[in-house]
């Protein structure tokens, strides 16, 4: 076995914020780092922002900035949302830093001695207003094949055919609208085709990748690997390829070099390594395992590897490979507000809710899953807080107060069967977890737990706290027995709900590598127990709910999807009907109560009058402009049929309209001396 393990998650774009299907990445990556160092590996997870490219450098131009200061801004974002999702990264970076430059710079150079590169000249697409060549999404037109208007330069979202920009009929900019025309210009290609033996047989290396997936890439091979184009022409945000004029390395070039940039950041940052080379080095004494997309298969076990090899680095030895996240059966979207982003989410509910509802799903195949938000509650609900929060809960607040938090010393009996057999079924949880097969690890801890609960129901400990004390008491510690060991089970998965019985129980955490051989009994029985508490609420129903934000309902604007439906016949795009208006309910308001929100610098929580049986509870982004009690008493517009959305842990019912740019400038919109309940027309 290799002496250090390098995970990565694959780099997210820096130019949206992280969403649901991000998180079943860095929930799944997250859960196999946790997993291999609870079994005593010595593990380092890194990841980083992605930051290249031509759609990141239009996305800053349109909002005026510097692309550096457009990605920066991600950035923070992203780490903000790793963190609260409890994505324990060892290091977070940009592709944008001088490390992933060096590091680039130098790997072209080894292709380049190599005879790796190859000069060619390409033609493409290139519109004379812009002064620029344009990716294949930045030209559409009609479709050549089923002559749907309006389509990309790549594919026909209609009739699904594939083909170039140059075949669309009647072509624009996307940028200027103007006809673009062809130009060559020469381009710097990655000799791939020499590598295809090569790569053909690391594909099917024990443990490299999925059986499924490599037959995939199969297709690949048959017809031939194409050599792979890793210069753009200017204007383009990246790195300038020395010796060339304006010519930048390719995105995808720089990307996954970004792995090593990043372990090169933590090693100078942590002093823990004197290079990245501690892992990338040929012969380094490490393993990498990457988790990414399916999406993505092509770039990490064909360009990736045969780069690495070319330039004398070491190969990753497995990638992880997951499938896509549908939400209530298709595709996220924006219009039908089912694509939650990683803050919605965390605004609403605890991660440790996602992060057991994906583990329960992901299998070592890379299938598509669903999250269906109603069997989200009750799954979780039912096996994670019923089964497994409430058998810890139920054993520890009997233990405590009436058998004075003392357990019994380890005996003969029932408890001892169950909590051996338990220990026989953890070998088997432990095995899944090394298949990256998480569904079955859950599975199987989860059946522990109930056996336990099954235990209790027999033995009925709470009947005895008073008659047969002692026996009560010896129950109920090998219940406890079997909730630390659930815990230790689940400790990847929810890693929080785990540390807190660890520390109710006054027990080391119970890792992997304790476990191996590990015999009744597993709890020091002379150490007594510390206070209980619920490990996690139930999730409600309104919390869920809160999750779908329809575009039009979004109080924050949202991005323009990529492929924005058409606008209705006759209308301008972004026009609203009178109908449409007319849906919002616009309401008077009168502030009856208000009060900061702890950690929420903007956010003033409100009771609102508006005119119905009871107030509502607002949370509104006005606290740079208004005091608390600079609100009290004034009348105010509230949007009163938004659906509800949690925000900081406020189950907002409406919103209120205000006017102006923002922060202390922010004015409510005043309606006057009219009572509350009034509509506002
Ligand atoms: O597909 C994507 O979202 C890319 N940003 C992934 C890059 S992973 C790695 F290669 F850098
Ligand atoms: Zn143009």
């Amino acid at each position: 076995m290799s002496v250090k393990t390098l995970v990565t998650s694959a780099l997210p774009y820096a130019n949206g914020p992280l969403h649901l299907g991000h998180a079943v990445e860095y929930v799944q990556t997250d859960i196999l780092v946790r997993f291999l160092r609870s079994a005593g590996r010595d593990v380092l997870y890194v990841c980083a922002d992605d930051t290249h490219g031509t759609p990141i450098e239009l996305s800053a131009a349109k909002d005026g900035i510097p692309p550096e200061q457009y990605v920066a801004s991600f950035w923070e974002q992203h780490r903000r949302d790793f963190q609260d999702l409890g994505i324990g990264l060892d290091a977070f970076y940009t592709t944008h830093s001088p490390e992933n430059r060096a590091y680039a710079e130098l790997i072209y150079g080894r292709l380049k001695e190599a005879g790796d590169i190859a000069r060619r000249s390409v033609e493409q697409t290139y519109c004379e207003v812009d002064q620029r060549f344009l990716p294949d999404r930045f030209v559409r037109g009609t479709c050549p094949n089923c002559k749907s208007p309006d389509q990309y330069g790549d594919v026909c979202e209609v009739c699904g055919k594939t083909y170039s920009p140059a075949d669309l009929i009647d072509p624009r900019c996307v940028l200027c609208g103007t006809p673009p025309v062809r130009r060559s210009s020469e381009h710097l290609f990655f000799r791939l085709s020499a590598h295809q033996a090569f790569l053909q047989e690391l594909i099917r290396a024990p443990g490299f990748l999925h059986p499924a997936v490599a037959n995939q890439l199969q297709a690949f091979f048959d017809q031939g690997l194409n050599d792979w184009d890793i210069s753009r022409d200017g204007p383009y945000f990246g790195f300038p390829i020395p010796g060339e004029t304006n010519k930048y390395f390719y995105v995808w070039l720089d990307a996954p070099i970004g792995y090593i940039a990043t372990t090169e950041k933590w090693a100078k940052d942590s002093g823990r390594a004197a290079s990245a080379l501690a892992y990338w080095a040929e012969d380094a004494d490490a393993e990498i395992i990457h988790v990414i997309g399916k999406d993505i298969v092509y770039f990490h076990a064909l360009f990736w590897p045969a780069v690495l090899k070319v330039a004398h680095l070491k190969r990753p030895s497995r990638l992880v490979v997951h499938g896509h996240l549908t939400v209530d059966g298709t595709k996220m979207s924006k219009s039908r507000g089912t694509f939650i982003t990683a803050r919605t989410y965390l605004d609403a509910l605890d991660p440790a809710y996602l992060r057991y509802f994906f583990a329960s799903n992901l299998g070592p195949n890379p299938e598509d899953f669903d999250l269906s938000l109603t069997e989200f509650r009750q799954r979780v609900n039912g096996e994670l807080v019923n089964n497994v929060c409430n058998l810890a809960n139920r054993v520890l607040s009997l233990l405590a107060v009436p058998l004075g938090q003392r357990l019994a010393p380890a005996a003969a009996g029932p408890g001892q069967v169950l909590v051996e057999e338990a220990l026989r079924k953890a070998t088997e949880v432990r095995a899944a977890y090394e298949k990256i097969d998480f569904r079955t690890a859950v599975r199987g801890a989860t059946e522990i737990s109930q056996s336990a609960n099954q235990f209790l129901q027999a033995r009925a400990p709470w009947a005895k706290v008073k008659s047969e004390p002692e026996v009560a008491r010896r129950d109920l510690s090998d219940a406890a027995e079997v909730a630390y060991l659930v815990a230790g089970l689940l400790q990847p998965v929810v890693p929080t709900v785990a540390d807190k019985l660890f520390a109710q129980l006054q027990a080391p955490p119970l890792t992997f590598a304790r476990l191996k051989g590990a015999a009744y009994p597993l709890l020091d029985r002379q150490k007594p127990i510390g206070t209980p508490a619920p490990l996690l609420p139930r999730m409600e129903e309104t919390q869920v709910k809160s999750l779908i934000v329809p575009a039009a309902a979004a109080s924050a604007p949202a991005a323009a999807p990529a492929s924005a439906a058409p606008p209705p016949e006759g209308a301008a795009p972004g026009t609203l009907s009178p109908e449409d208006f007319a849906k919002v309910a616009l309401r008077v308001g009168l502030v009856r109560a208000a009060e900061r929100v702890p950690k929420a610098d903007k956010l003033l929580k409100l009771t609102v009058d508006v005119g119905e049986a009871e107030p509502r509870t607002i949370a509104a982004g006005i606290a740079e402009a208004y005091a608390p009690e600079a609100v009290v008493g004034r009348r105010v517009v509230v949007v009163a049929n938004l659906a509800p959305r949690t925000i900081r842990g406020i189950l907002s019912q409406g919103m209120l309209l205000a006017a102006g740019p923002g922060g202390a400038a922010l004015r409510l919109v005043d309606p006057g001396d009219l009572p509350p309940g009034s509509e506002v027309r």
